[in-house]
């Protein structure tokens, strides 16, 4: 836990941008966190997870913190269920196989996903049909100020599409310690969505497990996500945005084929990524998709995920970015919203 000045965050966000932080430490228990923040009360402190989610765009001039607690413990049991805790700075795939070894239920849809255990409940990460909210239980997170740890339970975190307590309300307030799941004995298979099935068929699962499902959406992902070891990326950049059902039939009509789902309140979530790769730099000409300048570009696989091919700066991402949300909002008439945090 000691203090360094001047230190690149390069390595510490997947988009792989340059910046510096003014002082940096690294926490492995609360005690750690409560000493850095007791002895350095004039520095603003930032906290830093697994940064997958976190697009740098200039230099940090206050103290950023890189959570780094660790362990996973079973809590108890009862007849259906496992409480599993682990420390948010475990990684959040490696939380998921060892849940799967354990044949401990529920996240392995989540597999793959970057970041650690303790952005997961920040955004309500979510993926092929199951978000976070659904296996989650608890959380302990130190409030910044008061430094008194508070428990969280699922209906604290008033969790939404991408969304939580810790993104809004209480943003910057809170450093969460730990997480708290409930997983299923016995699985309850989501494979309904996407292309799991498809994927399975293709693996040629003759029984469903676990790993299997797990095994399916690794290779899913890989084939269309970027994996940020090569190009830097934080996963989709964008939130897909919902409509009214009138406003969707109206988009239709004017446009078929675009992709929208049905919400649970009527409304419809439209594919963003269908937005983007339909408009384009010139005026959807050619769409964004697979466009690049200098070393920033909306991926050819999936145009939701902006992507730094070397040495593209947070400022040029952020501008690319901005560039697609205006020519989407320009064709399609519905402003993106971004889903990865700016500093
Ligand atoms: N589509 C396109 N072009 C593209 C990308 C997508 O037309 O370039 C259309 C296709 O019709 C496709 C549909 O959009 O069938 C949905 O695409 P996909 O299954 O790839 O999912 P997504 O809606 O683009 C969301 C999450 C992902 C998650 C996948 C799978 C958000 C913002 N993103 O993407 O999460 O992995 O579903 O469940 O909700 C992340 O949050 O970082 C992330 C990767």
């Amino acid at each position: 836990m000691q203090l360094k000045e001047n230190v690149s965050l390069k390595p510490y966000n997947t988009f792989g941008v340059e910046a510096r932080a003014k002082y940096f430490a690294n926490f492995t228990n609360v005690q750690e966190l409560e000493e850095l923040l007791h002895s350095n009360p004039g520095l603003q402190p930032f906290i830093l997870g697994g940064g997958s989610n976190i697009l740098f765009t200039q230099d940090y001039n206050g103290l950023v913190l890189k959570n780094e607690i660790s362990g996973i413990s079973e809590l108890h049991e009862d007849n259906e269920y496992v409480y599993i805790k682990a420390g948010a700075g475990e990684s959040w795939h490696q939380f998921v196989l060892h849940c799967i070894s354990r044949n401990w239920a529920g996240i392995e849809n989540l597999s793959l996903i970057p970041g650690n255990v303790g952005a997961s409940p920040m955004q309500n990460i979510g993926a092929y049909g199951v978000e976070i909210e659904n296996v989650f239980w608890d959380l302990e997170a130190l409030h910044i100020k008061e430094r008194s740890v508070v428990t969280f339970t699922k209906n604290d975190c008033d969790f939404g599409y991408r969304e939580s307590v810790f993104k809004r309300k209480y943003k910057g307030q809170f450093v969460i310690l730990n997480a708290t799941f409930r997983l299923r004995k016995k699985p309850h298979y989501n494979i309904s969505y996407g292309a799991i099935e498809q994927q399975l068929a293709l693996m040629k699962v003759k029984e469903l497990s676990l790993k299997a499902v797990s095994d399916a959406v690794i290779a899913i992902r890989s084939s269309k996500l970027p994996d940020p070891v090569i190009t830097g990326n934080a996963g989709s950049f964008f939130k897909n945005p919902s409509v009214s059902k009138t406003r969707f039939e109206e988009l239709e009509k004017h446009f078929p084929g675009i992709v929208g789902y049905n919400n649970a309140d009527g409304t419809k979530k439209l594919a963003a990524g269908w937005l983007i790769e339909n408009s384009g730099p010139k005026n959807g000409t050619s769409g964004w998709k697979g466009y690049r300048v200098g070393d920033a570009g909306c991926h050819e696989k999936q145009a939701l995920v902006l992507v730094n091919y070397g040495s593209a700066t947070g400022q040029e991402i952020l501008q690319l970015s901005e560039a697609i949300q205006q020519s989407v909002n320009e064709k399609f008439g519905v402003m993106l919203e971004r889903e990865v945090n700016i500093f």
